[in-house]
């Protein structure tokens, strides 16, 4: 969840690690630190709170040493202090490491270390790498023999690397080699990349596409040596390799606001766009085709039941599919929190399919629930935003959501290119089963591409999305019902208006309101309802009537032309028509653009709201 940076090179480090924070901010935001090589020293800066802090604080030094590293932190192990902010130093202050991940066996290694008289100062799992790679260091330098080829800091950090328990991606430095940066990684993104005027690590290849878009995701236990002018690669077992170069094509406006007031915004009004990115070239000759998948059709047709595992907003989309699975490709599929189901025992034979949801592809538990259904001899799909990341690689076949990159901490585009990613999953399913006629697939595949025009007519005006906003602004808590599809998007709105307005948000089935939730609502009190023209309509006025009755502020998603909702709800927010299988796509936009409102009327950080990080790549 944490971002780190690293950078070697001709011109002065600090402000190069700056910019790379500030990019990678998004994955948290509890405090931030450099380390940068000066005279013969490692200077470490370090700050609660945000990136713009630190940069303040680091404009207070004179640093001119042009290799360094840097960490942006989520807070996991000891709260957020300057003490327990990256980078973290050993005893001499000689080895300074930023890590993104977890070292479980830390508290043992704590142990051991303090017993040979190693001095900790915080509380965080990673400072025990730093104190271990001292101590190896020392101990080659005193002639400790080693079967690697690697020397040096990397065979320090190759050795150390070895007694961590967990996952991580780290960088080091050593006071010692000067301008030799050192990182390694296992199940945490590495990624590095030679610029004109110098090498760069991070943990996202947002902070070095600036300097080159030709990158190398460093494998599992692999470790890469950067110095001002090379990159050299090395295996777990120090032995020299080559690795492959991906190019990222992605732009880099996507790390701008372009005029817009957040991220989240700005990644709104791009939904149109993913959704044709995402069905580009998918219909050939008139079938649907996803050759990423790498499965015949005749192995499509065997699967007998569906899994998907994600979570959040990812989970979500999932819910939605699971209507599309069931009703078009009449396959059982059951949608799983991705960390219940990697502790459950689910049935799982050669022709169940599992379908793994994220957007960043470095969820922990949706990864780790990847590893135990593929255990389970399941076939694995995965469907992320991120080209190279973990769940793209461990998944059998993956299908790329084209939202790029996604920056705002809430989930918008992303989610959407998910909706449709899915959709084209489940007509695949359908047609390698031959349960729809190819003409209805054809039909259902050109309605999802008039989505991304309807979206557009929906971002147009948004002036009954920011009324109904006002209209809730007050309140404490907040109701989201719907049936059917309605009220798995009932589900994405709710999380949606809790994550970034702090407003309390539940959503229920509306027919589940009387047995408990309709205790709630008292004069006044807000009830979003999903009334777009479904099978269930009628049955979803019936519970917004219910909830009037009892004095419910109600703001209703409906669909355009119906009168009728009007006389029920307080305010209507209209929607064009789209059939109801693809209606989340629609319905969710108008929920995402009330969260938003409600937010900044209440004056929350849109983008990075508290407690909250983009990736969660801890359990
Ligand atoms: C909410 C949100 C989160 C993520 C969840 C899973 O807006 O973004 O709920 O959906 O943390 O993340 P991914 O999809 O990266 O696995």
């Amino acid at each position: 969840m944490c971002g780190i940076v690293g950078y070697t090179g001709t011109v002065p480090a600090a402000p190069v690690l700056l910019d790379g924070l500030a990019k990678l901010e998004y994955r948290g935001y509890d405090s931030a630190g450099i380390a940068v090589a000066e005279g013969g020293k490692l200077q470490v800066v370090r700050r609660r709170g945000k990136v713009a802090e630190l940069a303040h604080t680091v404009g207070h030094f004179d640093l001119t040493g042009k290799s360094g590293i840097g960490h942006t932190r989520w807070a996991t192990h000891g709260r957020p202090s300057e003490a327990n902010a990256h980078p973290h130093v050993s005893c001499a202050g000689d080895i300074a490491v930023v890590h993104n991940g977890i070292i479980e066996n830390f508290a043992d290694l704590r142990e051991e270390l303090s017993q040979r008289g190693h001095t900790f100062r915080s509380e965080t799992d990673t400072e025990v790498i730093a104190h271990l790679i001292e101590e190896t260091y020392a101990d080659l330098s005193k002639g400790a023999s080693t079967t690697s080829e690697a020397s040096g800091l990397l065979e320090a950090v190759r050795l150390a690397s070895m007694r961590l328990v967990g996952s991580y991606g780290l960088a080091v430095m050593s006071s010692k080699e000067p301008g030799v940066i050192v990182t390694t990684c296992k199940d945490m993104p590495i990624i590095v990349g030679k610029g004109s005027d110098g090498a760069y690590v991070a943990s996202d290849a947002i902070a070095v596409i600036g300097a080159t878009r030709d990158v190398v995701f460093l494998k599992d236990g692999h470790l890469a040596r950067l110095t001002c002018d090379d990159i050299a690669f090395f295996d777990g077992y120090g032995k020299s390799v080559t690795e492959e170069t991906t190019h990222i094509s992605w732009d880099m406006d996507v790390a701008e606001k372009g005029g817009y007031p957040d991220f989240m915004l700005k990644e709104i009004h791009e939904q149109p766009r993913v959704i044709r990115d995402t069905l580009k070239g998918r219909l050939v000759a008139g079938h649907l085709e996803i050759d990423e998948l790498d499965m015949t059709a005749e192995e499509l047709n065997l699967i007998d039941r569906v899994y998907i595992i994600a979570c959040g907003t990812s989970y979500h989309a999932g819910l939605i599919a699971k209507e599309q699975i069931e009703g078009w490709a009449r396959i059982p599929t059951e949608v799983e929190v991705a960390s219940e189901f990697r502790y459950r025992n689910p049935i799982i034979t050669p022709t169940t399919l599992v379908v793994a949801v994220s957007q960043s592809g470095e969820t922990a538990d949706t990864l780790a629930a990847i590893r135990d259904a593929r255990i389970k001899g399941a076939r694995v799909f995965g469907i992320t935003n991120v080209l190279g990341s973990p769940v793209a690689r461990e998944s059998d076949g993956v299908i790329y959501t084209k939202a790029n990159k996604e920056i705002a901490v809430a989930s918008t585009k992303s989610f959407l290119g998910q909706l449709v990613s899915l959709s084209l999953l489940a007509l695949l399913l359908a047609q390698a089963k031959g349960k729809m006629r190819m003409n209805q697939i054809r039909l259902i595949f050109r309605e999802l591409g008039d989505t991304a025009e309807q979206v557009e007519r929906i971002l147009a005006d948004t002036s009954a999305i920011d009324e109904a906003a006002r209209a809730c602004v007050d309140a404490t808590s907040a109701l989201f019902v719907g049936r059917g599809m309605g009220a798995a998007i009932a589900k994405e709105g709710a999380l949606k208006l809790k994550e970034i307005s702090y407003l309390h948000a539940e959503a229920y089935a509306a027919g589940e309101m009387k047995h408990g939730p309709i205790a709630l609502i008292d004069e006044g009190f807000p009830v979003i309802a999903i009334a777009t023209q479904s099978p269930v309509y009628d049955k979803v006025i019936s519970n917004v009537q219910e909830a009037k009755a009892r004095g419910a502020l109600v703001v209703a998603i409906a669909t355009e032309g119906d009168k009728e909702i009007a006389n029920h709800a307080d305010h209507v927010i209209y929607i064009p028509k789209v059939r109801d299988a693809l209606s989340a796509i629609t319905a969710s936009v108008p929920l995402q653009l009330l969260a938003r409102s409600i937010a900044v009327i209440r004056g929350c950080d849109i983008d990075q709201p508290r407690n909250l990080a983009k990736s969660v790549t801890v359990e």
